[in-house]
């Protein structure tokens, strides 16, 4: 069975000192894990850094985006082989930041899954509406166009192994986390969508929830039986956090699965 995948984004945080005070601790709590693990998505500048702390250990680097060429004149921008070259597993794509502030859309996003997927990274795809769009009942709508927006171009196929991260847009960084019932219904939504067109590719992909996770609000989610991992923002920030909520989940786990 898969490991329990809890995701550090760090978002546009942090900084050589943050990671000098942080990262043994969080070394030393990924010793003691059987269940989950643990993967960090730092800003690009401190991949490498990274990189070199966690190279003898089982805790995994994923950017946090990534450009659709492989290479060529465009500046500013990192590509799907420099991450390999680095040493990089996961790539978060289509967050909700990069579609609002940098003016994403689904086929450039759906551009980007095809191209790390098939360069042999695992894409984490997020999803998730709006508080308007939710308001009008539009979450299952919005999910499976943003779905669809990769199907349209690429078969189902491409969805092996990869990570869905629901994160409702009105929940990231609102303090609160989605209602448990709402999650599940639509990530087995989601799932039985994909597993409508083929049952083992669904079967195959992890399906994360982000949105306000904490330590002291991640005991409900469990009670999620689709949720194979979480995508935390500002709860990782703060190591003693992160870490509580990283034995919370192995503890939970612990008992789920034993
Ligand atoms: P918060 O945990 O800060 O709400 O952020 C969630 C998120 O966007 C993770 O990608």
């Amino acid at each position: 069975m898969k490991k329990f995948l809890i995701v550090a984004n760090w978002k546009l945080n942090g900084n050589l000192n943050f990671i000098d005070k942080n990262i043994n601790l969080i070394k030393k709590i990924n010793n003691l894990l059987h269940y989950c693990k643990i993967a960090i998505a730092p800003p690009y500048v401190y991949i490498y850094y990274l990189h070199n702390y966690l190279k003898n250990t089982s805790i995994n680097l994923v950017a946090q985006n990534i450009d659709i060429h492989e290479k060529g004149s465009f500046t500013g921008e990192i590509s799907i082989n420099m991450l390999k070259d680095i040493g990089v597993k996961y790539v978060i794509i289509g967050h909700s930041e990069r579609r609002i502030n940098h003016y994403e859309n689904n086929n450039f996003i759906a551009k980007k899954f095809i191209l790390t997927k098939k360069n042999g990274l695992i894409p984490i795809l997020c999803i998730g509406e709006t508080k308007e769009e939710k308001k009008q009942n539009k979450t299952e709508k919005i999910c499976i166009n943003q779905i669809n927006s990769i199907l349209k171009i690429c078969e189902v196929n491409i969805f092996y192994n990869t990570i869905i991260a629901y994160e409702p847009i009105w929940a990231i960084g609102s303090g609160k986390i989605a209602n448990i019932n709402e999650i599940e219904k639509t990530i087995n939504f989601i799932k039985k969508y994909i597993s409508s067109i083929n049952q083992k590719i669904s079967e195959s992909i992890i399906f994360q929830y982000g949105g306000s996770i904490d330590k002291d609000n991640i005991n409900n989610l469990f009670q999620i039986k689709n949720i194979n991992g979480l995508l935390v923002g500002k709860a990782s920030l703060t190591i003693e956090n992160f870490i509580s909520l990283v034995k919370k989940a192995e503890k939970k786990m612990s008992l789920l699965r034993s």
